[in-house]
């Protein structure tokens, strides 16, 4: 080949290249490109609906206000106050061996936090040692954006020595959860997590009731909960499930039928009993099953772990083939919004592709055809009702986890929704799956909306939703500071 011809071929792929680099420090306002949508009002619903506006076209966005005025009103005391140290070292497992990992007061999961729909929960966390620095974000909750808990976007990492102090009103009785969100991979891989329980104002509809975190530990499936509960025959349980793992497990049941009382911290309408089929729990997602305890017992099970409920239960039953669906689950109710007045519409495409990521080469995943951080950000003002098509044509499955907001699923690979409104944070897309969702952006911010295979979103597979007139002082950086994948 000609000499310039090679030169030619070795600065394109030089360019190409340096610019895939991350600079040393980058804003979440300026990833790749602003995506307004398409417009999916019709006329007079949309302010804007040409799909191709802008931030200051059309109606000005007013003020820019800074993600750090999104916060808890600072006047009002807290009702519920917890203390949360994070701690690198050692975990010990509940049959009595310790795996290098991180810790909440010295356990992992962390304690679980309780607090009671409408009551103001401050958390301090304090960082003894952890010297990449680390967050708490409220998995599930929406929370206003400035305490949010992701690093080099709603905060900075604190720093061995340093305190965070988060406050919020959770909004919604339900299970939910705490984990990192800065170098998360590692960090809730290791073990920096904890359940939390959003008690409905109303009171329990259960007679008693178990949180069950599920997290594996260097290769150790284990269910933080009793055990063993005892509870008598003909009683009701309510058995809180989290998984905190990056993959779908199925949950099921042995010796007893069940009813799925909520899914990521909603209620399911017209829930009905379930016998002999399991529930696959997307990574990131709870699920409360109530069991009405049997004579001999029930064992509520994940493959490798279970919890005896009562007496006994049946010991050894394998992962049952059959799994509900929760698109026809339950019964139908009014959604408190209408997705057909959307005023933006997304596609949230999951790919694959070679290429650089950071500078270096390989199969990365893409949104959109888009490599990590050229990636679409999803760009909404507040009020609006937006949908989202996410398709996944990327050989994997991906856990797709949109912070701040519950997404309601309309249909599944073109099948509609049937049963109970279906509100998640975290939906299980297979390779293959189209999934049309919809939510109400009524929670100004910058929140995160990426794969919860945190291994998946390292690599990549994490944009963000973004109001306009939001902007955020924080800055990521891969290399040092603040790294919230
Ligand atoms: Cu459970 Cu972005 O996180
Ligand atoms: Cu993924």
């Amino acid at each position: 080949m000609p000499i310039c011809l090679a030169v030619l071929l070795v600065a394109v792929a030089g360019i190409a290249w340096s610019s895939s680099r991350l600079p040393t420090q980058f804003s979440a306002l300026s990833m790749g490109e602003p995506d307004w949508g398409s417009g999916g009002a019709p006329a007079g619903h949309a302010p804007e609906a040409d799909g191709h506006g802008r931030a200051g076209h059309g109606h000005a966005p007013g003020n820019p206000r800074s993600v750090t005025s999104l916060i808890a009103d600072p006047a009002r005391p807290a009702d519920v106050r917890v203390d949360l140290v994070a701690r690198q070292g050692e975990v010990r497992l509940a049959d009595g061996t310790t795996v290098p990992g991180f810790t909440l007061n010295g356990t992992s999961p962390g304690p679980l936090i309780t607090v009671t729909q409408g009551e103001l929960l401050e958390v301090r966390l304090r960082n003894e040692n952890i010297t990449d620095g680390t967050t708490l974000h409220w998995h599930g909750l929406e929370v206003p954006n400035g305490v949010d808990g992701v690093a080099g976007v709603t905060q900075d990492a604190a720093l061995p020595g340093e305190d965070y102090v988060y406050r919020f009103v959770p909004t919604h009785a339900g299970t939910f959860w705490y984990h990192s969100h800065q170098v998360s991979d590692p960090q809730v891989t290791g073990g920096l997590l904890g359940p939390l329980v959003v008690l409905p104002a109303s009171g329990p509809t259960t007679d008693a009731e178990l949180t069950a975190v599920i997290h594996t530990y260097a290769g150790r499936r284990t269910l933080n909960a009793q055990l063993h509960h005892p509870a008598a025959p003909g009683s009701s349980v309510r058995i809180r499930m989290i998984n905190t793992d990056p993959g779908p497990m199925p949950v099921w049941v042995a010796g007893a039928d069940y009813r799925v009382l909520a899914i990521d911290g909603r209620d399911l309408t017209g829930p009905t009993p379930v016998r002999e089929r399991g529930l696959t729990l997307t990574a990131g997602a709870r699920a409360d099953l109530e069991v009405i305890v049997p004579e001999g017992g029930a064992r509520v099970q994940v493959p490798g772990a279970g919890i005896v409920v009562g007496e006994g239960g049946p010991e050894g039953t394998p992962v049952p083939a059959d799994r509900v669906d929760l698109l026809s689950y339950g019964t139908p109710a009014p959604l408190g919004f209408d997705p057909e007045h959307a005023a933006r519409v997304f596609d949230y495409r999951i790919g694959r592709r070679f290429g650089l990521l950071d500078g270096r080469p390989g199969l990365w995943w893409t949104i959109n055809g888009r490599i990590y951080p050229d990636v679409p950000m999803f760009m909404v003002r507040e009020g609006e009702i937006v949908r989202m098509r996410i398709s996944n044509d990327s050989g994997d499955v991906h856990p797709m986890h949109l912070h701040g907001h519950h997404i309601t699923v309309l249909s599944r690979d073109g099948v509609p929704a049937t049963g109970s409104p279906w509100h998640v944070d975290s939906l299980n897309v297979e390779d293959g799956e189209t999934y049309e969702v919809a939510f109400v952006a009524d929670n100004p911010g910058v929140w995160m909306d990426h794969c919860h295979n945190l291994r998946h979103a390292r690599e990549g597979l994490m944009t963000h939703l973004m109001y306009d007139g939001i902007t955020t002082p924080f800055l990521m950086s891969r290399h040092t500071g603040n790294r919230p994948e």
